[in-house]
């Protein structure tokens, strides 16, 4: 009975994605159980139409032109924030500042007249946030 169960519980999880557990300022588990790639999370950060960091980020890309000043420089995130710091910023900044205009790039809460096309949908999937953490976390200087 209690391996029927067990199986059964293991069969409903995989079908529903858990909000990501905050400890603190972070959230200390990948959210998707592995590493993510630092080079597709690269290609997302630089990217003007998927990631639009650059809008208010500047950063360590000495060949991009017109970088944002709205925001922190990304340069040296990775030594000042950990990996689980990070992910909570990528997920959801407002869960430390309320008014950020930050995206919240993994959450579905509070969005009002959303698009069809983009109903039930996070800006970015539980693999490109773990592979820009990835290549946040390598920012190191
Ligand atoms: C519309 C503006 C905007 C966009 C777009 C944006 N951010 Fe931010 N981000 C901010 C602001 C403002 C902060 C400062 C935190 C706050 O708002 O309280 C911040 C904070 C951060 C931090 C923490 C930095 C630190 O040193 O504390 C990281 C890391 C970060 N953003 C990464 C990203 C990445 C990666 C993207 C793209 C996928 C992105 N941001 C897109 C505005 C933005």
């Amino acid at each position: 009975m209690r391996r029927i169960l067990a199986a059964l519980l293991l069969l409903l999880g995989g079908g529903v994605a858990a909000a990501p557990v905050v400890v603190g300022d972070a959230i200390p588990a990948s959210l998707t159980g592995s590493p993510g790639d630092a080079a597709r999370g690269r290609a997302i950060v630089l990217d003007r139409q998927r990631g639009l960091c650059l809008l208010c980020h500047s950063g360590p890309f000495p060949k991009e032109r017109f970088q944002g000043d709205l925001a922190p420089n990304l340069a040296g995130a990775g030594a000042r924030l950990s990996e689980g710091q990070l992910r909570l910023r990528m997920v959801d900044g407002r869960q430390l500042n309320p008014d950020t205009i930050m995206p919240s790039y993994f959450s579905l809460d509070g969005l009002v007249r959303v698009g069809r096309a983009w109903q039930g949908r996070t800006v970015l999937t539980a693999e490109e946030i773990e592979d820009v953490v990835a290549f946040l976390a390598g920012l190191r200087d």
